[in-house]
């Protein structure tokens, strides 16, 4: 069901509750994709109001596939004029957790401080969006001068990832729900392969303004992510830059192991920056961003049987797409 003419906060009080509903997981059903009921107001707030400007860069992911490592990745590799990777003893990353650089696009605009924080931002802006590919304004998707950066994960981590997550709020929720919702499409920010697909496709389109990653794969090879993702981004290494092994310092500045170990990352909560202030309050504690950080973790939560489920459902919906996991 689209939004109507109305504010969004009429629509949000009128329309939400005739959304179709996931009361298990308080997911609401917005233009076929699957979101948290309270980011509702802030997706119709987005598709409505947000101004991009040029050079925007917006981080996109399902969640649990690797958004916090994104931030960071990008944040140091844009912010590394002022902040260098190495030997900055007051780098941000080092202060405050990686979502206090970024913020998340969602909960900003559904706390009404969208254009206020978004405004202040210098430019080349960075920030960050579970949205679906179709659900974002076409003043981003159609603009040449935003550049998106999609990030995905094989669904199984995911799943588990994101079940261990909500674990810490929801003792209660069983893996088998999340594979009962991945299945038919109705976990959150599901379906998962439109989720995919969207970004997927729009890289093969526009492969200069959408860059497609997977977790995978910079697990694998995290320095020439790095180097690509600099580049995508318009601000490729220097030589002098490739000579010191800048690339690498990002790498290790951002890595699972470092990032973890931070003081702030091991006790902070909530928001480290003032402009964040009352989005991230009341959020996960810091420390549920890093868990385990690794490929295949799956294996040890799913049954062969669920497993197979899954990449039988994931197979059968991107046959024929030129994507697989
Ligand atoms: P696991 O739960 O499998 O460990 P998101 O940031 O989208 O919420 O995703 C969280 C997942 O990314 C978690 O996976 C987390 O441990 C992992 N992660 C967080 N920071 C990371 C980093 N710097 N490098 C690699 N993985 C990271």
């Amino acid at each position: 069901q689209d939004a109507d003419a109305s504010a969004p906060e009429e629509y949000a009080s009128a329309v939400i509750s005739d959304l179709p509903s996931n009361p298990k997981l308080f997911l609401r059903r917005y233009q076929g994709t699957w979101v948290l009921e309270s980011w509702v107001p802030g997706i119709v707030a987005i598709q409505r109001g947000f101004a991009p400007r040029g050079g925007d860069v917006i981080l996109a992911s399902p969640p649990k596939c690797g958004t916090t490592w994104l931030k960071a990745l990008a944040f140091a590799t844009m912010a590394r004029g002022v902040h260098p990777p190495a030997g900055d003893p007051g780098h941000p990353l080092l202060r405050v957790n990686p979502h206090d650089c970024v913020p998340f696009m969602e909960k900003l605009f559904a706390a009404g401080l969208g254009s206020k924080v978004m405004d202040a931002l210098p430019s080349p802006r960075l920030m960050a969006t579970h949205m679906h590919h179709s659900v974002l304004p076409a003043s981003i998707k159609k603009n040449p001068d935003c550049k998106i950066v999609y990030i995905c994960r094989d669904p199984k981590d995911m799943l588990v990832s994101m079940w261990q997550f909500s674990r810490r709020i929801r003792p209660d929720l069983e893996l088998s729900d999340l594979l009962e919702a991945a299945c038919d499409g109705s976990c959150l920010s599901g379906p998962i392969w439109d989720h995919v697909l969207g970004y997927w496709n729009a890289s093969k389109v526009s492969p200069e303004t959408v860059l497609f990653l997977r977790y995978e794969e910079m697990l694998q090879d995290p320095v020439s992510n790095v180097v690509k993702l600099s580049r995508f981004l318009g601000r490729p290494f220097s030589p002098a830059e490739e000579e010191a092994g800048v690339a690498m310092d990002v790498m290790r500045l951002c890595s699972f192991e470092k990032l973890k170990d931070l003081e702030v990352n091991k006790a902070g909560s909530g928001s480290g920056s003032p402009s964040l202030r009352g989005v991230r309050e009341g959020a996960f504690v810091n420390s549920s961003y890093f868990r385990r950080g690794e490929a295949g973790d799956w294996a040890n939560h799913m049954t062969p049987e669920m497993a197979r489920r899954l990449d039988a459902v994931m197979e059968e919906r991107f046959c024929g797409s030129g994507f697989s996991f």
